[in-house]
């Protein structure tokens, strides 16, 4: 329908919601309810879902738990050595700086949108699960290939014949571990029972790779979780925190530029400003010691709160596994904890900084090796642009 502006104006789908709210859940994440049912639909959607397979109404969950996992990376390996080739740099400086030896880019016929279906396929086949029973799917980027979103593509090519609920994430380094705390948010307060939250970037896209600086240090990847609804016993959440200032937005970002806005204006006069400034991003641009800085400060501070939350000490988690981001941040916050080296994990030296796929290539590659073993408790944490950065104690399995 078009308006007296001439403007498209779509007809708007009502929304019918029935909650009988009994429920809440603690910033901590805690679910302090006893039982809530809850029904919405949208009037025209009826016909995707039938009576039977609807996921509403239905009991909320008080606990979701970690079940399978996987990951996917390009073909294309860039190393050190290749990059002095294109940058003044070295595999010295880079290594010594940042302990990253080699990352993966896309390249070819290669997409961000099936690294994403590959790594989702692998979470499916670990915890043998049918894609027709998901109920959400949670796709935490922020280089998505198409800017509307990439999680319903994501949807269809995973066969998802029940129209589960597929959205974005955008929250860069920390968009997995805020993917893992909206599932359980989903699952606990919602009614949900079966998410995937995946972590997927495709950051060389955005990277000036004459800028030493940041060139070094990104690679593609993407990493997926299965997380199911489960009795609370078995939680597998035991506590999150996490934090965003804006402030600290002008240290990191690829802010949009806008293209040669005055030869867009109309000629007469009458109507400036129209058409709009036809807009693209910029790439990656890092204050790096600044994110150095308030990585080392503010991760640990997170850790210590969601470990206090969970009534937990470092001594008592198996595992700690940060973002991915630049080994002497890692080492940093690990002392800070005191977690001994053992009990950290890092894959960074292969992979570079893979954004939000760096938590979840991580895990899958930690569960795979035998690292990380059916109730172990990992202390996880992202950072990064926005600034956001968050943190939560997780139990595997
Ligand atoms: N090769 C060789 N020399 C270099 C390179 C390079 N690749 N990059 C910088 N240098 C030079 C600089 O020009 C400088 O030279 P100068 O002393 O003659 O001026 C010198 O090395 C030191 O540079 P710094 O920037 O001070 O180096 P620093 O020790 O801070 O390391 C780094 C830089 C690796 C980027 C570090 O600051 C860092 O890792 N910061 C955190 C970045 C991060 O994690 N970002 C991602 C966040 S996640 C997200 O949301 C996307």
């Amino acid at each position: 329908m078009a308006n007296a502006s001439g403007f498209f104006t779509p007809s708007v789908p009502r929304l019918r919601t029935k909650i009988q709210p009994l429920t809440g859940i603690s910033r901590s994440g805690f679910c302090f309810s006893r039982r809530v049912v809850c029904s919405s639909s949208i009037e025209g959607a009826e016909k995707h879902v039938s009576p039977s397979e609807s996921r509403m109404p239905k009991l909320v969950s008080k606990g979701c738990k970690l079940v399978g996992c996987g990951s996917a990376v390009p073909s294309l390996s860039v190393s050190n050595d290749d990059l002095s080739k294109i940058v003044d740099t070295s595999d010295e400086w880079i290594s010594v700086r940042t302990g990253i030896r080699s990352r993966r880019v896309i390249s070819g016929k290669e997409s961000l949108k099936n690294l994403a279906v590959e790594a989702a396929r692998k979470a499916l086949e670990m915890a043998d699960f049918d894609p027709n029973d998901l109920d959400l799917i949670l796709m935490c980027t922020s280089t998505p290939e198409d800017i509307f979103g990439a999680a319903p593509q994501i949807q269809r090519e995973l066969g998802c014949k029940n129209s589960p609920l597929a959205y974005d994430i955008t929250a860069a380094c920390s968009g997995f571990v805020l993917g893992l705390v909206s599932a359980a948010c989903h699952i606990r307060g919602g009614g949900f029972r079966n998410v995937l939250v995946i972590g997927a970037d495709g950051i060389s896209r955005f990277v000036d790779w004459t800028d030493r600086g940041t060139c070094i240090l990104f690679g593609d990847a993407a990493g997926a979780v299965l997380v199911q609804a489960c009795d609370a016993e078995d939680d597998g959440l035991l506590s999150f925190d996490l934090h965003s200032d804006g402030e600290g937005a002008r240290h990191l970002g690829a802010p949009m530029s806008d293209d040669k806005p005055e030869e867009l204006l109309g000629s007469n006069g009458s109507v400036l400003d129209f058409p709009p400034k036809r807009s693209s991003y910029s790439c990656i641009q890092m204050n790096g010691k600044e994110v150095f800085r308030f990585a080392v400060r503010s991760v640990p501070q997170s850790i210590e709160s969601a470990l206090e939350k969970a009534g937990l000490v470092s001594s008592s988690v198996d595992w700690l596994l940060l973002h991915q981001a630049n080994q002497r941040i890692i080492d940093a916050v690990a002392t800070r904890l005191e977690f001994p080296q053992e009990k950290v994990i890092s894959n960074l030296a292969n992979y570079g900084n893979t954004s939000a796929a760096s938590i979840p290539l991580a895990l899958d590659e930690a569960v795979r090796s035998g690292k990380v073993k059916p109730g172990h408790t990992i202390a996880t944490a992202g950072f990064g642009a926005g600034l956001t950065w968050g943190s939560a104690i997780i139990r595997w399995g």
